[in-house]
């Protein structure tokens, strides 16, 4: 099978990188790529935004399955315009991709279904929305009602922040904002294989999404991710997957937006059960990262079965391992990254202890150079978390690069939960 995936990422690299092994792909090819998947796939130099251009190529190279890797693409109606050839597609339609795109749909559907979310309110005015956060208190939560790569929400501590954060989103845009009940817990990120009707869900990860160590700083597309999590045991799955993700799934196709693809849910552990942060029309990044390395099925027939509706039936094979992600991100990120540095380092070897996946890196003459705000995703593998995590920052420890930035802390709230239940190897 021919596969073409579409996207640029770390997230695109370790998927490339998987379909690569698959039995079922003869071919990769990413639209663009980036430097660091020359090995693997035939990187096409096109533009996805320029549509008529891809779609033709797509014919031409008699490509059997599209992979939509980012959620811009998506919420502009790609996979609906690649599906109207006749090539199957893994990813949602402009409708379903809503889900994500939409702050306020995603909302209002788990509302109506009952879906187990924070309470929320979309507000269009200052006054209004100043009103909401006085009556329900802080912390509280505001957020940007579009797609802001993961770094439109902002948490206030006090009514100050909350009021000056609240007129600044009001006043950069037309949209509404919405504001949202604090949850406190930890996060989980469960991902899974949708085909309209039937669900598959994959193991379950850890984004750590601030900046810096202990969760402080600015929030960002994620500055590192761990698998599986300890804490998700079968029982706390089978609850995820009743009260939310069969729901969500059922309700999707009910309102006549049936989803296909792989559907994220972002999760926080309350005291009062899983409830919904957000959900994503598309895998996690950097999630992806940890989650498929450790993923034995065929990764091109499951995709193939889930674009074309024949889940049903398929189970998934896992190996027994851990894997961490340190992301090394530039100097500004994520606010003003400062690009075109010098690379130095192993980032290329792929082996059974460590693995980097190039999140944005561009090959200049001679030598790779910084490219984008997240640079590479160090994954480091392992029998235990902590094994996994060892070896993931001893690779880290071979890498640099001028002003890089990285957490140092990834795991850790897992390791606490890890030697407070005594477990050796939960799996
Ligand atoms: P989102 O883009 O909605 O995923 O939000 C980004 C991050 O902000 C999440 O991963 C959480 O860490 C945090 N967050 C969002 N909504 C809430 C909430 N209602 N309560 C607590 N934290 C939240
Ligand atoms: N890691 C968060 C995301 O992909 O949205």
């Amino acid at each position: 099978m021919k596969v073409c995936i579409i996207g640029n990422g770390g997230r695109e690299h370790a998927l490339a990188w998987k379909l690569h092994h698959s039995p079922s792909v003869t071919d990769v090819y990413v639209v663009p790529g980036n430097a660091g998947m020359t090995s693997i796939a035939t990187v096409v130099n096109l533009d996805w935004k320029n549509r008529d251009t891809l779609l033709a190529w797509l014919l031409e190279y008699k490509i059997e399955l599209v992979v939509i890797g980012p959620e811009l693409p998506l919420v502009e109606g790609l996979s609906d315009a690649i599906r109207a050839m006749g090539i199957p597609v893994f990813g949602p339609s402009q409708q379903a991709s809503r889900l994500e795109g939409s702050k306020s749909f995603a909302k209002d559907v788990m509302l109506r279904y009952g879906i187990p979310t924070a309470k929320y309110e979309v507000c269009q005015d200052v006054e209004t929305g100043k009103g909401i956060i006085h009556q329900w208190g802080v912390p509280i939560v505001l957020k940007r009602d579009g797609l802001c790569g993961g770094k439109g929400v902002t948490i206030c501590e006090t009514f100050t922040d909350a009021e000056q954060v609240l007129q600044e989103m009001l006043s950069n845009s037309d949209e509404c904002v919405v504001i949202e009940e604090y949850m406190q817990g930890q996060e989980l990120s469960l991902l899974s294989f949708v085909d309209g009707k039937h669900v598959l869900p994959m193991i379950g990860a850890r984004d750590h999404k601030r900046l810096l160590d202990h969760d402080k700083g600015p929030n960002t597309g994620g500055m590192g991710a761990y698998a599986p999590v300890p804490e998700l045991d079968d029982a706390l799955e089978q609850i995820i997957v009743d009260t939310i993700i069969n729901p969500i799934v059922k309700a999707m196709a009910e309102e006549g937006y049936p989803y296909v693809g792989c559907l994220y849910t972002g999760l926080m552990l309350t005291e009062g059960g899983p409830k919904v942060v957000e959900f994503n029309a598309r895998f996690g990044d950097p999630e992806t990262q940890v989650i498929l390395p450790l993923l034995q099925s065929d990764l091109g027939d499951i995709m193939y079965a889930t674009a074309t509706g024949r889940l049903e039936g398929m189970t998934l094979e896992w190996s027994k391992e851990y894997a961490s992600c340190v992301i090394l991100a530039s100097e500004g990120y994520p606010h003003h990254p400062l690009i075109g540095r010098t690379i130095t380092g192993d980032i290329h070897s792929m082996d059974t202890r460590s693995r980097v996946f190039h999140s944005g890196t561009a090959y200049e003459t001679d030598h790779y150079v910084t490219q984008g705000g997240r640079v590479l995703s160090v994954v480091g593998l392992g029998d235990t978390l902590e094994e996994s995590l060892e070896h993931a920052y001893e690779r880290v420890g071979m890498i640099d690069f001028e002003g890089q930035q990285y957490r140092k802390d990834i795991g850790e709230s897992s390791l606490d939960f890890v030697y407070m239940h005594n477990i050796e190897n939960f799996r």
